[in-house]
């Protein structure tokens, strides 16, 4: 720097040489408060939580999957209200102590009008009859991690519908966003991502960008990477993902999905 600054003010003369020496200083001064307010951020990055966004979310059924997420969202920071059928039973109760920081237990539609964030942690066959009783959903995110699925008499997973459960629920309520997600994973790497030995990717897939922004956050704040594969209309291809993963089973194939980003780019500058 002291070099280059002295090349100056031989060549500039020392009027020009003062201008740039007050620019240099300028520079400076503007990259040292940057360096500072960089720091700063740095350090209150680092003492603050893994997230620091606080949701109250409502777990619609509290089965396999309501049981593994709601612990997990709730040790993120959010408070969770489980919407069950049988919310004083001991079960849910035992679910509501081990789930902490504040969770408790209602009715489904009880639930949801506290909550910003509502997951259907539902059967695929009881999905819709369910949302219609859950009452105004405007606003709210809807999480779908609901796999539609019929199994033959040899054990193979296929479609029941040509439509999605996420675009049937989109259909029923409107006004709400809704977003694919965790539908591709099992239960127990919902519990712990850390049980394979590479990353674990979530594609979503929804209508509303935000709302994809919040569940990617709630994801990766979890341990998992996330991909967005556009519109909710893509949830059918999502819900087939199952299909292929329960279906490997068959040959004991046990896997997770992970699409690491490829580092090519888009060599040809062509839109796909
Ligand atoms: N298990 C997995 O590994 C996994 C992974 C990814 C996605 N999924 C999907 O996530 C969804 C939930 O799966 P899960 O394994 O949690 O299912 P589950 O263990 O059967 O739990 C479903 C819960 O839904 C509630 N529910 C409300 N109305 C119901 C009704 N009429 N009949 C039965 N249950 C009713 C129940 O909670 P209350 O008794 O409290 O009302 C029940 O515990 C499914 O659609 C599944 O495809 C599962």
């Amino acid at each position: 720097m002291n070099n280059i600054f002295k090349l100056d003010r031989n060549k500039l003369g020392s009027q020009r040489a003062q201008k740039v020496s007050t620019a240099l200083f300028v520079l400076i001064a503007k990259r040292r408060i940057v360096s500072f307010f960089t720091s700063l951020v740095l350090v209150l990055g680092l003492a603050m939580p893994a997230t620091t966004f606080a949701d109250t979310i409502a777990m619609i059924g509290t089965g396999s999957v309501g049981s593994a997420l709601g612990p997990r969202f709730a040790s993120i920071g959010h408070q969770i209200v489980y919407g069950s059928r049988s919310p004083d039973s001991e079960k849910v109760m035992a679910l509501v102590e081990a789930t902490g920081n504040e969770a408790s237990a209602t009715t489904p539609a009880a639930a949801v009008r506290q909550a910003d964030i509502v997951v259907l942690a539902l059967p695929w066959a009881v999905a819709e009859e369910v949302v219609i009783g859950l009452g105004d959903l405007s606003g709210k995110i809807i999480i779908d991690p609901i796999n539609p699925r019929i199994i033959d008499d040899e054990g193979w997973a296929d479609y029941p519908t040509y439509t999605s459960n996420a675009e049937r629920i989109q259909i029923l309520a409107p006004n709400a966003m809704v977003v694919k997600a965790f539908s591709t994973i099992s239960v127990d790497t919902m519990i712990d991502p850390t049980l394979v030995d590479h990353p674990i990717t979530i594609p979503l897939v929804g209508n509303d960008s935000e709302a994809k922004e919040v569940v990617a956050e709630i994801c990766e704040a979890l341990g998992f990477e996330t991909m967005d594969f556009g519109p909710v209309r893509y949830a059918h291809i999502l819900e087939g993902l199952y299909l292929l993963r329960g279906n490997a089973r068959l040959y004991d194939n046990y896997f997770e999905w992970n699409f690491p980003a490829s580092k090519r780019g888009n060599f040809s500058g062509r839109k796909p």
